[in-house]
């Protein structure tokens, strides 16, 4: 493993950098007031290093995991960061080589050493792109099935939390509002293939499958639509063979294929495990965000931020994004499916969708008030929009009943996504709280937590981190 020393450039390929201290600040320097209510902490899990052994990763999702925690407590903000001690992650250091094949990046192998992993694929736990608490656990995932339980005030890594059933899987589960319990996505491959969804009771260790459907060739899944009687499931036409993945001899996502006449295809699978209704067939897009679903005058709404076709993923290789290589804008569409056409299942009753623009101002990596929001109409998300930077450079907050948006926006500032925390006012707006984003400051070099206030996106408060903290994905916060 090696220092990648950070290095202020004004650019936001700062964020890009590897970091390999860990450091635990008990008080950052803080500008401006926070509210007293705020009590908790930002968890956050992001790539972090992406060389090792004198051999640099190929995507920016290939890197290894780095939890973070701003915790917020009596007006103050503490700071702590620790490598996710995954096996992947281990071996590296071990071995001072990568080890596991992550997203798009496999490890130096012989055609000999390729077959024999066939029989042990070393399936890497490297759970960088989302955290969830389930019950009183806290977990991390990626879209491999090995989450991975952490002590959130230690950021100690415990172990893999469950086994998924399935080979592929999300870093977006939803949570059951009756249980508290979490479901999530997963591909089952072997000699047939499957799309299921499972549940998770927030103390259980076994996941139990509630839906599913047969597939051939599985499309890449990166987060899932529900509704109250529905997973909502966006079947782009960006697709695989599962079975050519070990032999390939390329990385997991390069085995996947743009297929544009498939089109977009949405299932709608029972949550109470009835035959799935569908295909309800759409333009081609892709997409990794589901904004929010839900059920309205008999038609099923999914809001999902969308792109043209899945250059994006090419858009992300490390080497590009270094070199300042501009990124595709997301779109956000609403698509508007009729159940009653689809009742039935298969291909004969194929429904159609009907799809439009949502607001002018594209963003990605949504949020909504999801406590109150989820499954239900709604009227605000907040993310972030890709500016003239060629990079996400600004929050966006849209108005998806006015179809308007407003943003915040700083010279040299990268704002990573916005996790919506709700005021405890009675009665309150469903944009009454604040946002939380983790914004690289790219003329001083570091990062910082940013507290907006999430209705008009006027700051609260700044607190500075001791150093530059690689973008990453996804986070939650936890209240004390
Ligand atoms: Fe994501």
């Amino acid at each position: 493993m090696e220092t990648i020393a950070p290095k202020a450039t004004g650019s936001y390929t700062d964020g890009l950098r590897s970091l390999d201290s860990e450091v635990r600040v008990d008080s950052l320097a803080l500008e401006g007031a926070l509210p007293e209510w705020l009590q908790g902490s930002l968890l956050r899990t992001g790539p972090a290093l992406w060389e090792v052994g004198g051999r640099t990763m190929n995507h920016w999702f290939d890197g290894f995991a780095m939890l973070h925690r701003f915790g917020i407590a009596d007006g103050g903000v503490s700071y702590a960061n620790r490598f996710l001690e995954s096996t992947a992650y281990r071996a590296a250091a071990e071995k001072d080589e990568i080890a596991y094949s992550e997203f798009a990046t496999d490890p130096c192998r012989s055609l000999f050493q390729r077959v024999f992993s066939v029989f042990d694929p070393k399936i890497s736990d490297n759970a960088n792109v989302n955290l969830v608490k389930l019950g009183e656990r806290f977990i991390a995932m990626t879209e491999t099935p090995l989450p991975v339980q952490f002590d959130a005030e230690t950021l100690e890594t415990a172990g893999v939390a469950y086994e998924v059933p399935g080979l592929l899987t999300t870093a977006h589960p939803h949570t059951e509002r009756a249980t508290g319990g979490m479901l999530n996505y997963a591909a089952k491959v072997g000699p047939r293939n499957s799309y299921r969804f499972f549940h998770l009771g927030p103390n259980a260790d076994e996941p139990q499958v509630v839906a599913r459907m047969p597939v051939k060739h599985p499309s890449y899944q990166h987060s899932f639509g529900l509704t109250e009687r529905y997973f909502v499931l966006a079947e782009y036409p960006y697709v695989v063979n599962p079975i050519s993945i070990p032999l390939s001899g390329r990385p997991y996502i390069e085995n996947y294929r743009w297929k544009p006449e498939l089109g977009t295809r949405f299932w709608l699978l029972p949550r109470d495990g009835g035959e799935p209704l569908g295909p309800f067939e759409s333009d081609p897009c892709f997409g990794f965000h589901h904004v929010n679903a839900y059920e309205e005058g008999g038609e099923v709404v999914a809001d999902i931020c969308v792109f043209e076709d899945a250059q994006i993923v090419e858009d992300l290789y490390l080497e590009r994004l270094r070199a300042g290589s501009p990124v595709h804008r997301p779109d956000v569409r609403r698509f508007r499916i009729d159940p009653g056409q689809g009742i039935g299942g298969g291909t004969d009753s194929a429904g159609s969708v009907t799809w439009e623009r949502l607001v002018d101002d594209g963003f990605d990596l949504p949020r909504i008030n999801y406590g109150r929001c989820n499954e239900r109409p709604y009227r605000y998300t907040w993310g972030v929009g890709v500016g003239d930077s060629g990079w996400f450079d600004g929050i966006v907050k849209a108005d998806v009943v006015e179809r308007t948006t407003t943003s915040w926006a700083e010279d040299g500032c990268f704002p990573g996504e916005p996790v919506f925390v709700a005021a405890p006012n009675d009665p309150a707006a469903e944009d009454d709280g604040v946002l939380l984003s983790v914004v690289l400051d790219s003329a001083k070099g570091n990062s910082f937590l940013l507290v907006l206030d999430a209705a008009d996106l006027t700051e609260l408060a700044r607190a500075a981190a001791p150093h530059h903290i690689p973008f990453g994905f996804h986070g939650q916060f936890a209240p004390a």
